[in-house]
């Protein structure tokens, strides 16, 4: 069964998080982007913007009538309760987000975030009608030991509920020496990882796992964009640092402008 599924044509996605970046006056990236948008070619891509959970609404506002969704950073696992501080994926699909970032290599650094809890935030997005973006990626001593490809198989297996499919779920694949580094793996190296990352999704989720969309993030700028966007199995990018300017985020979707 899953091992014979064909390889179906992906749209990509390119997301942007703005990680604890941005206020209320950072409307005016979005609507640079907008902009951008508008007068260029149409992008062979989705776009996503996901700021602080602050400003969900008003640049869900903004964001109205152009080809910008956007999306949260984390959730909590429960939809509501004594959890002070905590934010529900209900709350923020109530806000207007489509898609939350969950288990991203912070998360799990400065929080302690477990796979199993990632695996429950990731149901909880989609309780409440999110698309949850699953972050997995190997630190530089896993890297140095040559623990990559497990620790990514591990991390997929522990992080990804068993009901995930292409339309509720993307992969991210974040290795966590290169996000905010400006240090990137080669095309290379993407290319294997994004290979295993597939292959692991086929023999789990079969056409479903063909189907779903494995981001890359880590250090991707406008410089990089073209050739990482590339690689096989590289269904588009995830982007911290290099999205919170509206030039550089769009100098990134036009790796998927053509002409
Ligand atoms: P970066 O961050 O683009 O600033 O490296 C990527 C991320 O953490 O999602």
């Amino acid at each position: 069964m899953a091992a014979t599924a064909k390889a179906p044509r992906i749209k990509a996605l390119v997301a942007g998080n703005w990680k604890m970046n941005g206020l209320k006056a950072s409307k005016k990236e979005l609507a640079g982007l907008a902009r951008r948008l508008a007068k260029g070619g149409r992008p062979a891509c989705d776009v996503l913007v996901c700021p602080p959970a602050t400003l969900v609404s008003l640049l869900k506002d903004e964001a109205r009538g152009t080809r910008i969704a956007i999306g949260a950073q984390d959730c909590h696992a429960a939809a509501s309760g004594a959890h002070t501080g905590d934010i529900s994926a209900e709350m923020l699909k109530d806000a207007g987000a489509g898609f939350v970032i969950v288990g991203h290599s912070e998360r799990r650094a400065d929080h302690g975030e477990t796979d199993a809890q990632v695996r429950a935030k990731a149901e909880a997005a989609w309780r409440a009608g999110l698309v949850a973006i699953v972050c997995i990626g190997e630190t530089e001593a896993q890297r140095d030991a040559g623990e990559t490809l497990k620790v990514i198989r591990s991390q997929l297996s522990g992080s990804l509920p068993k009901a995930a499919t292409a339309k509720t779920t993307v992969i991210a694949y974040e290795p966590v020496w290169a996000i905010g580094t400006g240090r990137t793996p080669t095309s290379a190296d993407v290319a294997k990882v994004h290979a295993a990352i597939r292959a692991a999704l086929v023999k789990r989720y079969g056409a479903e796992g063909a189907a779903m969309r494995i981001l890359y993030g880590g250090s991707v700028k406008p410089s990089n964009a073209a050739e990482l966007m590339a690689v096989p199995n590289v269904n588009g990018a995830l982007v911290g640092g290099a999205s919170l300017k509206a030039e550089d985020f769009y100098g990134i979707i036009s790796a998927y402008i053509k002409g």
